[in-house]
């Protein structure tokens, strides 16, 4: 089977099974490795992806599911002053080993999009990713600092 879909903009088709996970086929069939794996299961976030503009984990979305839609990885955001999200972590130094930040920054750019000025609650309630380092304080500081 082939999945076809549009990865950053561009049409792209998967040539495998339907049911690996997409974090897997964007990572190993198009070297985009921005996305990691941590958990596995869903609940971590660090393969957080943009599905039709929506921060969905990949580990547990079977590439199938995406055929015809529009995926956004990390790499497809834009890393200039146009990206807030990308400028305010820079300026406040949010990342510590950074192993996580690929997928915090994707559900903020989801969050804000929804939400261009989110309350503190806000934020708590929709930004679950997971952070070995805890690097909340700063992480929820930045999305204020995005917000602006
Ligand atoms: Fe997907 Fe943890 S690796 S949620």
């Amino acid at each position: 089977m082939s999945v076809t879909f549009s990865l950053n903009g561009k049409p792209v088709t998967f040539d495998g099974p339907d049911d690996v996970p997409l974090l897997w086929a964007v990572r190993e069939h198009f070297s985009l490795t921005g996305s990691k794996f941590g958990c596995g299961i869903g609940m971590c976030g660090a393969c957080t992806m943009h599905l039709d503009g929506a921060a969905v984990r990949t580990c547990v979305m079977a590439v199938g599911h995406v055929r015809g839609r529009a995926v956004t990885t990390i790499e497809g955001l834009p890393t200039d002053e146009t990206n807030p999200v990308h400028q305010a972590w820079n300026e406040l130094d949010v990342p510590q080993c950074g192993y996580c930040q690929s997928g915090m920054i994707m559900a903020t750019t989801s969050l804000l999009a929804r939400n261009p000025n989110p309350t503190d609650q806000d934020i708590d309630q929709t930004i679950t990713n997971l952070c070995r380092c805890a690097t909340y304080i700063r992480i929820r500081a930045a999305i204020h600092a995005a917000a602006r």
